[in-house]
């Protein structure tokens, strides 16, 4: 099973600002999320980032299973395309090699990103390096305890000012 994680960040490593917009991202960005949960087929997702995308009007995210990671209990309005769970990162992977899938997509945010990372278990990364800066924020990776070294897989220029930087973890 191998886990790509996928974000929109700042260039000094933030994904959303302080209230938890992240609506600065490109088009591009929003795409290329868009591509990469078709071909995995889901997406993993904190709560955090699932009440955000809902205000948003994004969630749930078409062509994809939709796994919330939650303690908390929510109503399921839209059906089986739409997991809530209390699983363990590992858990959730056998749970979605369970149901055939070869890769998993994690879309974040900082908390849920820094657990798996915690538990070495992101094999590659895709980060949209977006043209803004701000100081306070929510970063990509919570504070946490952990750190691997970087292949770098290949650049891309997605727009005028918007580079995608993909990455495999060694
Ligand atoms: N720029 C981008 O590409 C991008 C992408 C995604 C998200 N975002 C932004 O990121 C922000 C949210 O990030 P966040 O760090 O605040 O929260 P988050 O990671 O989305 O959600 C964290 C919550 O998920 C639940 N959770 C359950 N199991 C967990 C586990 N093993 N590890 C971590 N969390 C677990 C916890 O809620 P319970 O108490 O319910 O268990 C926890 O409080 C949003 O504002 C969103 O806009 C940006």
């Amino acid at each position: 099973m191998k886990t790509i994680l996928y974000m929109g960040i700042s260039p000094n490593g933030y994904i959303a600002k302080e209230d938890g917009n992240s609506e600065w991202t490109s088009d591009e960005d929003l795409k290329g999320f868009y591509d990469e949960s078709k071909k995995a087929g889901n997406i993993i997702l904190g709560k955090n980032t699932f009440l955000e995308t809902s205000r948003q009007g994004y969630f749930p995210f078409p062509d994809a299973v939709n796994v919330v990671v939650t303690h908390r209990e929510f109503e399921n309005k839209w059906g089986k395309n739409v997991v809530f769970t209390d699983k363990s990162p590992k858990e959730i992977l056998s749970m979605l090699k369970g149901m055939g899938f070869t890769t998993a997509l994690l879309a974040g945010g900082g908390m849920l990103n820094a657990s798996f990372a915690r538990e070495g278990l992101i094999d590659e990364i895709y980060f949209d390096v977006e043209p803004l800066l701000f100081g306070k924020g929510i970063k990509v990776f919570a504070d946490t305890d952990f750190g691997c070294e970087l292949e770098l897989l290949e650049t891309k220029q997605l727009n005028k000012n918007t580079i995608q930087l993909h990455y495999r973890v060694v």
